[in-house]
């Protein structure tokens, strides 16, 4: 696990408060996620040839084991060092930390080094940060030929539990708002995929629900 050794003074205060919550929703309970790779995840990039990929807000790691598996180089950030100690002990138990660098950086501030072929986002819904603002990150961090795949909740389609519908028009879009918002568009981007898809899931306590995914998958074609 990475981080920097002396964040600004606005960086600190931005960490310690995104990393509070969430470290305080994973301390409550022994596992927050299903351990399964994201079903979009698996539908939309299988395809793709392994290369470099980063995962924001990879949570307890299943989606950057599940790449590392097929290939991929991963760099897997979260703002929860408890969830990434989850993450990178599942890793070990798997045989695929090699592949995997994990990074414990507040989205709001941490601006990656380098472009990748697979810039991954799966439900990064924040009660602290602006959508529009770690998505943006996402989208600038895709090299010329890679590709950008970004899964939210659909506002229309919000899970039970939780305090998904909080604030819910701020925190959660649709998948053509997604594209409009973060302008990926022709000449720069080829549009993929723009969807809504749904499913059906278990909560944490069991409990069934049926749920509406947005899903963007575009590849850029030219550098900004
Ligand atoms: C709903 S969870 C999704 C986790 C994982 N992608 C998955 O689908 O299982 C959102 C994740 O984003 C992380 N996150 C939220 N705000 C963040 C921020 N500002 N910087 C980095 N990670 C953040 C949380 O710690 C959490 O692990």
């Amino acid at each position: 696990m990475t981080e920097h050794k002396h964040p600004k003074h606005s960086e600190h205060e931005s960490t310690v408060s995104a990393a509070q919550v969430w470290d305080e929703k994973y301390r409550s309970r022994a596992k927050i996620w299903s351990g399964e790779p994201n079903p979009q995840l698996m539908a939309e990039a299988a395809h793709l040839p392994p290369g470099t990929a980063l995962d924001l807000g990879c949570g307890e790691g299943a989606d950057a084991i599940w790449l590392a598996s097929r290939g991929w180089k991963v760099t897997a950030v979260d703002v929860s060092a408890v969830a990434l100690e989850r993450a990178e002990a599942h890793a070990q138990e798997r045989g695929h930390s090699g592949n995997i660098t994990w990074v414990r950086q507040d989205l709001a501030t941490w601006v990656p080094g380098e472009l990748f072929d697979l810039v991954t986002a799966q439900f990064l819904h924040s009660t602290v940060m602006p959508w529009q603002q770690a998505l943006q990150l996402a989208a600038a961090a895709v090299r010329t030929g890679g590709t950008l795949l970004i899964v939210g909740h659909h506002p229309a389609g919000l899970p039970p539990w939780g305090q998904h519908h909080d604030h819910a028009a701020e925190r959660f879009y649709t998948a053509e708002q997604l594209a409009g918002e973060l302008g990926i568009e022709a000449p720069q981007w080829r549009l993929d995929v723009v969807d809504t898809r749904h499913r059906s899931a278990t909560g944490p306590d069991g409990e069934a629900a049926a749920l509406t995914d947005a899903v963007l998958r575009a590849t850029r074609l030219a550098a900004h």
